[in-house]
């Protein structure tokens, strides 16, 4: 059985995919993650940050110009316009034949293989708790914790083949922070062979945990939006996954490049391992980006725009109403179970 997982779609109008893209994915079963629903006249739900969704006909033409027959669901933006967007999007996909899950309590899904065996692929999507998760609403995008994860787990058997596509990261980040490498780390010692994290739109490190390859990243395949956004330069990679009768796996990537909305393959370009890098230089770059953005996220507690952050911040507005003390209360607040209960469980 031959797999390939590829990064984010969210479209609004035709993208053109160059031959060597379909031949790339010809022959595989191919899963990517639909980063927004498919856009009706709903309106958009009430939340912070941008609003994707994809419009129906240049996604039916692009999924079927790669041969998807899989999109993953648990993100951020799945529930971009409500629950609405998600039924109405579920309906489509399926009018399209195209499975989808991550949302609406699928946790995973079973590869069958094609000799028609015991299903024994396991495929199981979750994401960060952001806005339009199962925390929200019911049939919402499946939050990450453990016993969901457990529970899915259980009903595989010992020989199944498991991969986790985690959608968390910190945006524009090429490398795994401290939590998110631990996080993974967990997860591969709950008995999972593939950890391929997604949302940070960046191609990320790779990493090696006791036989296990993690993806910390996998590029966004074609986030196309109007504005500021359109002419962007999107690289990404595939995560390609072979496994043999007896589900020993061949792992490899392939290159993918989208300019200005025409995507293509690119060339090969090695991934950088975590191994190769010194682990006091991971925890500098770590340390440094903490400290630089230590009275940011004041202004991000405060509610206060991206815009009027960034103008804040560079006049030193923070700094200057935050004592080290304040920050000290803030960090308590927030790292604590039962005070971050209060601010998670906020009435809006
Ligand atoms: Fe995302």
């Amino acid at each position: 059985m031959k797999i390939s997982i590829l990064g984010d779609i969210a479209l609004d109008k035709s993208v053109n995919t160059t031959n060597a893209v379909s031949e790339a994915l010809v022959d595989r079963i191919v899963i990517a993650n639909l980063e927004g629903p498919i856009k009706s006249d709903f309106s958009a739900a009430i939340k912070t940050g941008p609003t994707l969704g994809s419009d129906l006909q240049p996604l039916k033409e692009l999924l079927s110009d790669l041969n998807v027959s899989v999109l993953m669901c648990a993100n951020n933006h799945i529930g971009d316009y409500g629950e609405q967007g998600i039924e109405y999007t579920y309906n489509q996909l399926n009018l399209l034949d195209i499975d989808s899950f991550g949302y609406k309590s699928k946790v995973f899904k079973w590869l069958e293989d094609s000799n028609g065996k015991a299903p024994n692929i396991q495929i199981i999507n979750m994401c960060d708790v952001e806005w339009g998760t199962d925390r929200d609403f019911y049939n919402g995008a499946i939050s990450f914790d453990f016993s969901k994860l457990n529970n899915a787990i259980n009903l595989s058997d010992k020989n199944s083949f498991r991969i986790v596509v985690l959608h968390d990261g910190k945006e524009y980040h090429e490398l795994p922070s401290p939590e998110l490498r631990k996080l993974c780390h967990n997860i591969i010692d709950m008995g999972v062979d593939v950890i391929i994290c997604q949302h940070s739109h960046v191609v990320g490190y790779v990493e090696m945990y006791k036989n296990a390859k993690i993806y910390y990243g996998t590029g966004s395949f074609c986030l196309e939006k109007k504005g500021p956004m359109s002419n962007k330069i999107y690289n990404s990679i595939s995560v390609n996954i072979d496994l043999d009768q007896d589900f020993n796996p061949y792992i490899s990537e392939t290159f993918f490049v989208n300019k200005n909305g025409a995507i293509d393959v690119s060339k090969p370009t090695k991934l950088k391992d975590l191994k190769d890098l010194k682990m006091e230089d991971y925890k500098e770059y770590w340390d440094n980006e903490f400290k630089k953005k230590s009275y940011l996220y004041v202004g991000v507690l405060m509610g206060h725009s991206n815009k009027m952050i960034r103008i804040l911040n560079s006049l030193g507005f923070y700094k200057l109403i935050m004592s080290k003390r304040g920050l000290r209360k803030i960090k308590n607040v927030v790292r604590s179970r039962a005070h971050r209960e209060y601010i998670t469980n906020m009435k809006l």
